[in-house]
C-alpha cells in the first residue's frame, strides 16, 4: 500500500504549496533579500511593498506596481491640466444645458443637432446625445473652441468641412460613435489640436492626408476601430508631435519598415489585440524616444534580430501572448534602460542568460514559466515565482514537505524490505502468493527510491533550486527517476489487481478447480513488470508528441494535466490516470463484494434463521429457570430440554 501513501503525499504536495515570495539574486545581499536602494541594509522579500516602511530610506515601499510604461506619462499629463470652474460667463446656451464660466455642458439631453451657443465659448460637452451626422461649418462660429466633446453619439457621416474654424481647438473626443472613415482633410484646420480620440468607432482605413493639419498633435486614439493596414507612407508625417499612439483592438495583420519612419516624437505607441503576424525589420528604427511599446495578443511568430536596435530608451516593452516560436540571443541587447519585460505564454526553448545580460535596469519580467526566471537572475521581480511545487530557493517549497519526504522513503524503504526478508524466511504453504507479495514489495521500494532522489536533490539545490531548474527538469537523472516512479506506481497497481481477481475468483468459484501454478504466476508477474515497464518508457518514443514528458515539474512526474502541454502528452497522461483510476475500483469494489458474500449467503438463508430462533428462545428459557424456585415441572422440564437440544 505504499503507493497509496505516496499518492496521497503527492496530492498533498500540490494543496499544501504556499505561494513563494519574490526573489532577488543581488550582489550583495544573501538569497532571498533584496538592498534598500543604494544603503548596504538587506531585507527577507516579504518585506518587500507590505504596506510599511522597512528600509530607513523606505526603498522597500517603491517600485511596487509595475507601471514602467504609460501609467506613469499619463499620470504626469494628467497633473498638468486642472481647471477649475467659475460662474457662467455666456449669453446664449441651451436652457436644458449646463454653463459654468465659458463651458457649455449638454451631456445626455437627447439632442439630435449641435445646440446654438455664444460664439465665445471655450469647451463644449455634447457626450450621450443622439447626434448623427457633423455638417460642415458647423463650428466655424466658435473660434475660441479648445475642447469639443461628442462622445456616445451616433455620428456616422462627418463633413469634410465640420471642424473648420477651429484653429484653437485642443481636444476633440469622438468616441463611441459610428465613424466609417475620415475624409481626407478634414482636420485640416485644427493645426492646434492635440488630443484625438477616435476610439470604439469603426473605421476600417486611414490615409496618410487623413491626418493633414494636425502639427501639434500629441495624442491620438484609434483604439477598438477596424483598422486593417496603417498607411504605407509615413503615418507621422503630417503629425510631427505625435506622442502617443494607441491602435490597441484593430485588426492590423503586418507592420512595414516605412510607416513609422518620420515618427520620431514618439513614446508610447499600443499595438495590442491586433493580427499582426510580420513586423519588417526597421519598422521602429526611427522611434529613439520611444518609453512604452506593446505589442502583445498577436500572431507574432518571430521578430527580425536587429527590430529593437535603436530603442535605447525602451522602459517598457510587452510581447506576451504571441505564437513565438524563437528569440534570438542578441534580440534585447539594445535595452539597457528596460524596466519591465513581459514575455508571458511565450515558449523560449532557447533560453539563456545571454539574452537577457545587457537588461540592467529590468526590476520586473513576467515569463510563461517559473523555471525561466533562473536565466534573468538580476530582477527584482520574476513572475511566475512558483510552478506550484518548487519555489526559487527549493525544489520542494514546503518545509513540512521537504521533512516528509524523507520520513516517507525511510518508511517506504524499510517497510517493503522487511515484507521481502519475512517472506523469503517464513516458509509458506502459497508459494505463488508469497511471490506475488514479493513483486509487490519491490514495486513500492522503487517509489522509496524515486522519494529518496527526490530529497537528494532538493538538498543539493537547497537555496538556489531556480538557477538549476531548467537543467534539472531536463536532466537525464530526472527523466530517469521520474520513469522509476512511473513504473512503481503502474506496476505496484498492476499486481494488486492481480492478487485481487485471483482472490476473487476462489471466492466465486470455490468448487471449480482453478488455481493459478507456478508458471503461470510467474508468466503474469513478469508481463505485468513488462507492461509497467513499457507504460513508463513509451514518453520517451517519441520527442514530439510526449515533450519532455517527465521534466514538466521539479519531481519528475507528471501529476496534474498541463493545459499547455502537447496534447498527445496530456492524452497519454489521462489515459494513464483512467486506467490507475479503474484499477483502485477493481481492487475495492470487487473485496467488499467477496467480504459481503459470505455473510449474505449464510445471514438470507432460512435454516440459519431458524437456529438463530432457537438459540435465543433456549438463553431466554435458561434465564427464566434460574429466577424461579425450583419445583416438579421446572425439573421434568430441564430434563427434557438435552433432547431438544443437540
Ligand atoms: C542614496 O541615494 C539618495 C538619492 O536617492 C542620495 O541622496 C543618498 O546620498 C544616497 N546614499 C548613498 C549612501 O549613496
Ligand atoms: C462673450 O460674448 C458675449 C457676446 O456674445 C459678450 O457679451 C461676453 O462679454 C463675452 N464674454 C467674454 C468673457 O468675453
Ligand atoms: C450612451 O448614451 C446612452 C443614451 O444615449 C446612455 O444610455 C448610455 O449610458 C451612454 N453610454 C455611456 C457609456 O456613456
Ligand atoms: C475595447 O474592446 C474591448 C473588447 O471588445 C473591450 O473589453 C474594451 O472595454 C473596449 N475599450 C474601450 C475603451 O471601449
Ligand atoms: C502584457 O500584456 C498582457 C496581455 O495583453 C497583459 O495581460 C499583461 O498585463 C501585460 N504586462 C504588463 C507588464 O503590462
Ligand atoms: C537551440 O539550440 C540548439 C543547441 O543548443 C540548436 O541545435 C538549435 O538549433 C537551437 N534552436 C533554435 C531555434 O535556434
Ligand atoms: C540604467 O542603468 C545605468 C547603468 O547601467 C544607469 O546609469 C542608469 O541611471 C539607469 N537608469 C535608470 C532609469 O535607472
Amino acid at each position: 500500500m505504499a503507493h497509496l501513501t505516496v499518492l496521497m503525499y503527492l496530492a498533498a504536495l500540490i494543496t499544501l504549496i504556499e505561494p513563494a515570495t519574490d526573489k532577488l539574486y543581488p550582489d550583495i545581499c544573501p538569497l532571498g533579500q533584496f538592498p534598500c536602494g543604494n544603503l548596504s541594509v538587506c531585507l527577507p522579500q516579504p518585506r518587500h511593498c507590505n504596506g510599511m516602511q522597512d528600509c530607513p530610506n523606505g526603498a522597500d515601499e517603491e517600485n511596487c506596481v509595475d507601471n514602467s510604461g504609460w501609467p506613469h506619462l499619463f499620470d504626469a499629463f494628467l497633473k498638468t491640466n486642472i481647471q477649475e470652474s467659475k460662474e457662467c460667463l455666456l449669453d446664449i446656451f441651451p436652457d436644458v444645458c449646463h454653463c459654468k464660466g465659458m463651458k457649455v455642458n449638454c451631456n445626455s439631453k437627447e439632442l439630435l443637432d449641435v445646440p446654438a451657443v455664444s460664439s465665445n465659448v471655450t469647451a463644449l460637452e455634447l457626450n450621450s446625445n443622439r447626434i448623427k451626422s457633423l455638417q460642415a461649418d458647423l463650428f466655424i462660429r466658435y473660434q475660441n473652441l479648445e475642447r469639443l466633446h461628442l462622445q456616445n453619439n451616433s455620428i456616422k457621416t462627418i463633413s469634410k468641412r465640420a471642424f473648420s474654424g477651429l484653429y484653437k481647438l485642443k481636444r476633440l473626443f469622438l468616441s463611441q460613435n459610428l465613424i466609417t472613415r475620415l475624409k481626407v482633410g478634414v482636420f485640416r484646420d485644427l493645426q492646434n489640436l492635440e488630443w484625438l480620440i477616435l476610439e470604439d468607432n469603426k473605421i476600417a482605413t486611414i490615409r496618410q492626408k487623413s491626418f493633414e493639419g494636425l502639427k501639434s498633435l500629441f495624442f491620438l486614439s484609434l483604439l477598438n476601430n477596424s483598422l486593417k493596414h496603417i498607411p504605407k507612407k509615413s503615418f507621422c508625417l503630417e503629425m510631427p508631435r505625435l506622442n502617443w499612439l494607441e491602435l490597441e483592438g484593430n485588426t492590423i495583420s503586418s507592420l512595414q519598415g516605412s510607416s513609422f519612419q518620420e515618427c520620431t516624437a514618439l513614446t508610447v505607441l499600443a499595438l495590442r489585440r491586433n493580427q499582426i503576424q510580420t513586423v519588417e525589420e526597421g519598422t521602429f528604427s526611427a522611434m529613439q524616444r520611444l518609453i512604452d511599446l506593446d505589442l502583445s495578443v498577436n500572431r507574432i511568430q518571430e521578430l527580425p534580430p536587429s527590430l529593437f536596435r535603436n530603442l535605447q530608451n525602451l522602459k517598457q516593452l510587452n510581447i506576451s501572448n504571441n505564437p513565438m516560436t524563437h528569440i534570438f540571443d542578441d534580440q534585447f541587447d539594445s535595452f539597457v534602460n528596460l524596466q519591465s519585460l513581459g514575455m508571458e505564454d511565450i515558449e523560449i526553448p532557447n533560453i539563456s542568460i545571454r539574452m537577457f545580460r545587457s537588461l540592467s535596469n529590468l526590476t520586473h519580467i513576467y515569463f510563461k514559466k517559473f523555471e525561466y526566471c533562473g536565466y534573468s537572475p538580476n530582477v527584482r521581480s520574476c513572475k511566475p515565482n512558483t510552478d506550484g511545487i518548487s519555489s526559487f530557493e527549493n525544489l520542494l517549497a514546503n518545509i513540512i514537505l521537504r521533512v516528509f519526504v524523507w520520513v516517507v522513503a525511510f518508511v517506504i524503504c524499510f517497510g517493503n524490505v522487511f515484507v521481502i526478508c519475512l517472506r523469503s524466511c517464513i516458509v509458506s504453504e502459497n508459494r505463488h502468493h508469497t511471490m506475488a507479495i514479493q513483486s509487490l514489495c519491490c514495486a513500492d521500494s522503487l517509489m522509496g527510491v524515486y522519494l529518496f532522489f527526490i530529497g537528494a536533490f532538493d538538498i543539493k539545490y537547497c537555496g538556489e533550486y531556480n538557477r538549476h531548474a531548467q537543467i534539472w527538469m531536463e536532466s537525464l537523472e530526472c527523466q530517469l527517476i521520474g520513469t522509476l516512479a512511473m513504473l512503481s506506481t503502474e506496476v505496484s497497481v498492476m499486481l494488486l489487481t492481480y492478487m485481487t481477481l485471483e482472490k476473487y475468483l476462489c471466492i466465486v468459484f470455490p468448487f471449480h478447480n482453478y488455481r493459478a501454478g507456478r508458471k503461470q504466476t510467474l508468466f503474469s508477474l513478469i508481463f505485468i513488470w513488462f507492461l509497467g515497464f513499457m507504460i513508463a518508457v513509451i514518453p520517451f518514443w517519441d520527442k514530439k508528441t510526449f515533450g519532455n514528458y517527465y521534466g514538466r515539474n521539479g519531481v519528475c512526474f507528471p501529476l496534474h494535466s498541463d493545459v499547455m502541454e502537447k496534447p498527445g502528452a496530456r492524452s497519454y497522461s489521462t489515459g494513464i490516470f483512467l486506467g490507475t483510476i479503474i484499477l483502485w475500483v477493481v481492487i475495492f469494489i470487487l473485496p467488499i463484494n467477496s467480504a459481503l458474500n459470505p455473510i449474505l449467503y449464510t445471514i438470507t438463508t432460512s435454516s440459519f434463521q431458524e437456529h438463530i430462533k432457537l438459540c435465543l428462545q433456549m438463553k431466554w428459557q435458561r434465564a427464566a429457570l434460574k429466577e424461579t424456585p425450583r419445583n416438579i415441572s421446572t425439573i421434568y422440564t430441564q430434563e427434557a430440554l438435552p433432547s431438544t437440544n443437540p
